[in-house]
C-alpha cells in the first residue's frame, strides 16, 4: 500500500461557492451587456450550485470501490492497482469480507454478481442458495399448519446449499484475470494474522452472543475463550484460513468437496441440518441474462430471478416515468404517494410472480414492459391511497439482517455491482466446526406458507414455495445505470424487502431530483411492499405536514427503527470522465479510488 494515491471516504477538500473562473467569466459577461451589479449578483447566485448538508462524494480519475468495509475496499483497490480488472476486485472484495465483515461478509451464504464490460456486454452471475434435496414444501410447518417459529432462521436446518464460492471463483474464471491465489491474499492474511475488532465488531457479536453460544463452534470462532471480544482486540480466523487456502489451492472442489464438505455434512449431523455431501457436490453457480429496461432515457440493467430485484426495479421505475416526479419534489406528499402507490403494485407481484426461473414461469417481459406499467400506473388514484388489505402481522419490524454490497468501477471501463448474504445476522448462527465460517439461513426467504410473513414480512404464494434444488427468492438488486453505452450509477444494497425501493430513490434522486450522488445516497428514504399496508419512513426524514397530508390520503405511516436499507454507489460524472464514490452514512461503508 507505500505510496498509494487514493482517497479514502472520509477527506475531500471543502466546497468552493464561486471557483475562479466562474467569476471571471461573469464578470466578462457583464463588460459585454453592461449589466446593474444587483442583477450580476442575482445571476451569479443563480449559477451557483446549492449546498446540501452531505459531504462531497470521493473522486477517482480512474477506478473505483465501494464497499461496507475499509479493508476489503483497500484489498478490491489492491488488486485494481496491480493491473487487475473489476472482477478481479469483485472477487478479492467478496472473499476479503468474509473474514473482515464476517456477520454478512461470506462463503456460507451466496448472491448476485451483476457484471457489465468496457464492450457493453452484460451477465449475471446468480450464486443464490438452493435448498437441499431432502426439503419438503412444509418443512417449517407443524401437524395443524402452523409455522414453527425459529425453525427457518435458527440452526443448519434454516440453511441453503452456500453459493457463494462457486459464484465468486465462476466470475474470476469467466471474467476475471488474476490467479485464485492473488485474488485471496488479503482474506487468507486477514484469517491468518487478524484483524482488529472495531466497534461494530464488538456490537453485534454482543448482541447476537446468545444465539450464536447455542452451537460451540460458534462460541469457538466469535469469543476469546468464552469471553466477549473488545475492540482493539485482534481476531484471528485460522480455521476459515484453512479453507480459504483450500479454495486457492483447489477451486470449486476445495469447498464444495473433500475435507470443507466432509465438515460442512458433519455440521449438519451434529446440529440438525440436511444438507448432504451430494447437495454440495453438485452445486453450480449459473450465468443469467439480466433485466434490461429503461427510465427516462437511462438504460437499467438489473438482477433477473431468482431475485425479483430487477423486476420490482422495473415495474416501479415504469410506472414512475409516467408521473412528473420531477415536478412534485422530493419528499412532497404527491411524489411519496406516487413512490409508495408503485412500490405497493408491484411488490404485489413479486409476492404472486416471482421465484426460481428454472421451476416456474414468470411473465416477466410483461412485468416490466411499459405497457403493463402504464396499465397500473392508472389504478392509482390521486391524492388517495390503495389498500393492500389488511396486513398481517403489522407492526413486527426486529432483528437484524445481513447481507453486504459493493460496487466497482476498473480502469478498462468494466463495471461490476455485487450484493452477498447469509440472510440474517451471523447466517443460522452456526459455524461449521473446523472450517471457521457460518452457514446462512437463507431458507427463511421461502414461503414456508401462503401468507405468512417472513423476516422481512414479506408475503408470498406458490410460486416461492420450498422444492429440493429450487432457489429461494430475493430482494438482492445489484443495478448498473447507463447512459451514453457508458456506466452512469453502480448501485445495490442491503436491507432485506428494502434494497428494491432503496436503490430506486438512489436512481431516482439522481435522476429526477438532480442531487448529486452522495446526497442521493444520504437523502431520507421512504418504503412500502404491499404488505403490510404501511410506509415505513426513516425518522425526521418527512416533514410533519407531508405526514399529515399522506395519513389524510388513507396511508398509515410509521417510523422505522432500522435503515431503510444501505447502498454502496458510484456515479461516473458525464461532464469529466470523473468516478464518484458515495458509501451510505447509515453503515461505515468506506469509497477509495485512483
Ligand atoms: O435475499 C434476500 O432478499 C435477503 N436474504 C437479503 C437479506 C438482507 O438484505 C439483509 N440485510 N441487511
Amino acid at each position: 500500500m507505500a505510496g498509494a494515491v487514493f482517497r479514502t471516504g472520509f477527506s475531500v477538500a471543502s466546497n468552493q461557492l464561486i471557483s475562479e473562473p466562474q467569476m471571471m467569466i461573469k464578470l466578462s459577461f457583464r463588460v459585454q451587456l453592461n449589466l446593474p451589479s444587483w442583477l450580476l449578483l442575482s445571476l451569479l447566485l443563480l449559477a451557483v450550485p446549492a449546498q446540501s448538508a452531505s459531504r462531497k462524494p470521493v473522486r477517482a480519475k480512474h477506478a473505483m470501490v465501494v464497499s461496507a468495509e475499509s479493508l476489503a475496499t483497500f484489498a478490491g483497490l489492491d488488486i485494481l492497482r496491480s493491473g487487475g480488472n473489476a472482477i478481479d476486485a469483485a472477487v478479492a472484495v467478496g472473499f476479503t469480507l468474509a473474514v473482515t465483515y464476517p456477520e454478512a461478509g461470506n462463503i456460507g451464504g451466496g448472491g448476485f454478481m451483476l457484471i457489465r464490460l468496457a464492450d457493453g456486454q452484460s451477465t449475471m452471475i446468480d450464486f443464490r442458495e438452493k435448498a437441499p434435496m431432502a426439503a419438503t414444501r412444509d418443512m417449517y410447518v407443524d401437524s395443524s399448519g402452523n409455522v414453527i417459529p425459529e425453525k427457518s432462521v435458527l440452526g443448519p436446518l434454516a440453511s441453503g446449499v452456500p453459493g457463494a464460492v462457486a459464484g465468486l471463483l465462476m466470475a474470476l474464471e469467466e471474467y476475471g484475470t488474476k490467479s485464485r491465489a492473488e485474488v485471496l491474499e488479503r482474506a487468507i492474511a486477514y484469517a491468518e494474522h487478524g484483524i482488529a475488532v472495531d466497534l461494530r465488531l464488538e456490537e453485534s457479536l454482543v448482541g447476537y452472543m446468545s444465539d450464536l453460544e447455542k452451537f460451540p463452534s460458534s462460541t469457538r470462532v466469535f469469543t476469546k475463550n468464552g469471553e466477549p471480544y473488545k475492540e482493539g482486540d485482534i481476531f484471528k480466523q485460522p480455521d476459515l484460513a484453512k479453507t480459504l487456502r483450500a479454495i486457492a489451492k483447489d477451486g470449486h472442489d476445495g469447498f464444495y468437496e473433500g475435507e470443507v464438505a466432509d465438515r460442512i455434512v458433519e455440521e449438519m449431523k451434529r446440529s440438525g441440518g440436511i444438507i448432504t455431501y451430494d447437495d454440495l457436490e453438485s452445486y453450480e453457480a449459473v450465468e443469467r441474462t439480466p433485466v434490461f429496461g429503461s427510465y427516462r432515457g437511462f438504460e437499467i440493467l438489473s438482477s433477473s430471478p431468482p431475485s425479483a430485484g430487477g423486476t420490482v426495479l422495473l415495474e416501479m421505475l415504469n410506472i414512475l416515468e409516467g408521473v412528473d416526479m420531477k415536478g412534485k419534489g422530493a419528499h412532497s406528499s404527491a411524489a411519496v404517494h406516487a413512490f409508495a402507490a408503485a412500490a405497493q403494485q408491484a411488490y404485489a407481484d413479486r409476492a404472486l410472480y416471482i421465484g426460481d426461473p428454472d421451476f416456474v414461469e414468470i411473465p416477466q417481459q410483461q412485468l416490466i414492459s411499459k405497457e403493463y406499467a402504464a396499465q397500473r400506473r392508472k389504478t392509482i388514484q390521486e391524492n388517495k391511497a390503495t389498500p393492500s388489505t389488511d396486513a398481517p402481522n403489522a407492526g413486527k419490524e426486529e432483528g437484524s439482517h445481513e447481507t453486504t454490497h459493493f460496487s466497482i468501477i476498473d480502469q478498462f471501463g468494466n463495471a461490476v455491482s455485487t450484493t452477498v448474504t447469509i440472510n440474517s445476522l451471523y447466517g443460522c448462527k452456526t459455524v461449521v466446526d473446523g472450517a471457521g465460517f457460518v452457514l446462512n439461513n437463507e431458507m427463511d426467504d421461502f414461503v414456508s406458507k401462503p401468507m405468512n410473513p417472513d423476516s422481512y414480512e414479506l408475503v408470498g404464494f406458490e410460486a416461492n414455495a420450498i422444492e429440493p434444488e429450487k432457489r429461494m427468492v430475493s430482494s438482492m438488486t445489484p443495478t448498473i445505470v447507463v447512459k451514453d453505452n457508458l456506466p452512469y450509477l453502480i448501485v445495490g444494497g442491503r436491507g432485506g424487502s428494502r434494497i428494491t425501493t432503496a436503490v430506486a430513490q438512489v436512481i431516482l434522486n439522481v435522476i429526477d431530483f438532480g442531487m448529486n450522488v452522495q446526497e442521493a445516497v444520504d437523502f431520507g428514504r421512504v418504503h412500502h411492499q404491499w404488505r403490510p399496508d404501511k410506509i415505513l419512513y426513516e425518522p425526521f426524514t418527512l416533514p410533519q405536514d407531508v405526514l399529515v397530508n399522506l395519513r389524510a390520503m388513507g396511508y398509515t405511516l410509521e417510523p422505522t427503527s432500522i435503515a431503510n436499507g444501505r447502498v454502496e454507489v458510484i456515479l461516473r460524472e458525464p461532464s469529466t470522465g470523473f468516478l464518484l464514490g458515495a458509501p451510505d452514512p447509515r453503515e461505515e461503508g468506506v469509497a477509495a479510488g485512483f
